[in-house]
């Protein structure tokens, strides 16, 4: 290391995919992760030092970011990783961490029922997403339902709270499927004949990854409406939307608790930042967002801390907020979530999503489902 000790680097691992079958959301993730690192350098980095990432590429394999993972905390002695899309690549990488006594920031949508001290976690959890998405879907669409998953633990474990608040909400589970990652291993016309046997009102879908635009286009192809039967999913955001034609995507439903069209200030600042640094081609997606607030939540810790050993930065993480795109977040000192914003969107006919529920309310993180049953008042201003 060159330089005084004064501008040695804060040196964190990377580890989100540029290549393999979830590149396309993990791309936004990188490049806000990127973003915001050089932001908090170009403001004279965290106690006078800069940030330095070590950016790897784990093709959307659990094996590989376990590699990698081992790789950056043992060759690269980092004590942070901010990385993982898939809840599969997530959970080969804690036990990594919690054996390193390093810390990972996760900013992905997940399953919940986890808690690990070596995680922070910066997407929704299923009582910030998935409570309200059912509540719009009963209330707009009808209580029969698909549902439809890839082949690993989050479409698994999503699908069964879905189907249990439909069911809390007088709904019915028409019928389940999973379907392999790999796109060309997706038997699609199966999967259409099984939606066709079961006429629902709504598909709830937890496919992940390329296979995601395949499968939109082969519901409008076999003549599936979504302005009346529509797909929802929480893991189809922009940067899936942006593989598909406009009309394959139009009247699909999400609930996240960032959309690029909000207009708060930090909002109209991070959008402008975006484009300055990437342009239009590459989407904002709501995991961009929790990857680029999680990084100054990073900062904000280690400025109080004083070191990014876990043992320093553990009682800070909870002490501050940060003003994110979304709104007001910060961490919770329990399960280590973090305070959302939740909404609901809508794709108009340009390919865009529109938000259709906000009911403006910061929701506390509550991974278990512990104090959320369906309730179709719940976050509902009085
Ligand atoms: C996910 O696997 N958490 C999208």
């Amino acid at each position: 290391m060159t330089g005084s000790k004064s501008q040695t680097p804060w040196r964190v691992g990377v580890l989100f995919s540029s290549t393999g079958v979830t590149a396309a959301v993990e791309r936004t993730q990188q490049a806000a992760t990127l973003l915001a690192i050089e932001e908090v350098n170009a403001s004279g980095g965290v106690l006078g030092r800069p940030i330095e990432p070590v950016v790897l590429d784990p093709a959307s394999r659990p094996p590989r970011y376990r590699e990698l993972a081992k790789q950056l905390c043992d060759q690269a002695g980092v004590a942070v990783i901010f990385g993982c899309y898939m809840s599969s690549t997530r959970k080969a990488v804690l036990p990594v961490v919690e054996a390193h006594r390093a810390l990972l920031f996760y900013p992905t949508l997940y399953e919940g029922f986890e808690y690990s001290p070596n995680c922070v976690y910066t997407g929704a959890a299923p009582n910030q997403n998935s409570v309200q998405l059912v509540r719009y879907l009963t209330s707009h669409f009808g209580k029969r339902l698909f549902l439809i998953g890839s082949d690993y633990v989050y479409p698994y474990e999503s699908n069964r709270i879905i189907a249990d608040l439909f069911r809390q909400a007088g709904g019915e589970v028409l019928d389940e499927m999973y379907v392999p990652l790999r796109v060309a291993d997706i038997d699609m016309p199966k999967v259409i004949r099984r939606i066709e046997a079961a006429q629902p009102d709504v598909v709830y879908s937890t496919v992940v990854g390329d296979g995601i635009a395949r499968f939109y286009e082969a519901y409008g192809e076999a003549g599936f409406d979504q302005q009346t039967h529509p797909i929802a999913s929480q893991s189809t955001q922009e940067a899936e939307i942006a593989q598909m034609s406009a009309r394959a995507a139009a009247g699909s439903i999400t609930a996240a608790p960032y959309f690029s069209t909000l207009q708060t200030p930090a909002n109209l600042r991070f959008v402008a930042a975006w484009r300055k640094r990437f342009g239009t081609g590459l989407p904002i997606t709501a995991c961009a967002e929790s990857a680029y607030f999680q990084v100054m939540l990073y900062a904000q810790t280690l400025e109080r801390a004083g070191s990014d050993r876990l043992e320093a930065m553990l009682p800070h993480l909870h002490e501050h907020e940060f003003d994110a795109p979304q709104g007001r977040v910060r961490i919770d000192q329990e399960n280590h979530h973090t305070y959302l914003w939740p909404r609901v969107a809508r794709v108009d006919a340009q390919g865009v999503f529109q938000v259709v529920d906000d009911p403006g309310l910061r929701v506390k993180p509550d991974p278990y489902m512990y104090e959320n049953r369906f309730d179709p008042l719940a976050g509902r201003p009085a």
